[in-house]
């Protein structure tokens, strides 16, 4: 039997370090991430632990810290999303990249249809979707918009790396028929 890929989160982390220190370009760092994330969700078995399926019941999802720098750049962590829930649309207020571990994910993109010129008033336009499967990664750059819902009957978990906490960018969340943005800070599990 073929042995599985050993690759654990603090190799993960140093690989995106490295990256964030030699490319400039964020396109750059989403596309080689990217490769590093589906290695990292197919390669669960280096680093991936029961305690990460727990979630926040009134949240809908749980948020498991597993790297982040002294500046909070460079956040690595696991989301847990519970049966039929999710995240309404929101932005990160950086770049992200997210590959499936267990279950997929159905991902709604969006972009602002209004002149942003309103504070707290925006108006959304769906552009796409993806659904996001074991090994699976969706890379998101600065300013993308998107929503996440687990439409299965199982807990789901994704590994989602950031250049910066989502905690600490100033990032949004959108509603979409009341037509508002508010701040959107997550509760973390760990
Ligand atoms: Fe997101």
């Amino acid at each position: 039997m073929e042995k599985a890929d050993q690759y654990p989160i603090s190799q993960l982390a140093a690989d995106v370090k490295r990256l964030c220190a030699q490319f400039d370009d964020e396109r750059q760092i989403l596309s080689h991430v990217r490769s590093l994330a589906r290695r990292a969700a197919l390669s669960k078995a280096s680093w991936l632990e029961d305690e990460m399926y727990t979630a926040d019941a009134a949240q809908g999802f749980g948020v498991h810290l597993l790297h982040e720098e002294p500046d909070h750049t460079i956040a690595i962590l696991t989301v847990s999303w519970l049966p039929h829930r999710g995240a309404p649309p929101h932005d990160h207020g950086t770049w992200a990249v997210v590959a499936g571990v267990d279950g997929p994910e159905k991902n709604e993109f969006f972009e602002r249809a209004d002149d942003r010129s309103r504070p707290g008033h925006a108006v959304l336009k769906k552009i796409g979707e993806k659904v996001c499967d074991v090994g699976d990664v969706v890379a998101l750059p600065t300013g993308s918009i998107h929503s996440v819902w687990n439409e299965t009957d199982q807990v789901s978990l994704s590994i989602h790396i950031y250049g910066k906490h989502i905690n600490y960018t100033g990032r949004s969340q959108f509603d979409l028929e009341r037509r508002t943005e508010a701040p959107f800070i997550v509760k973390m599990q760990s």
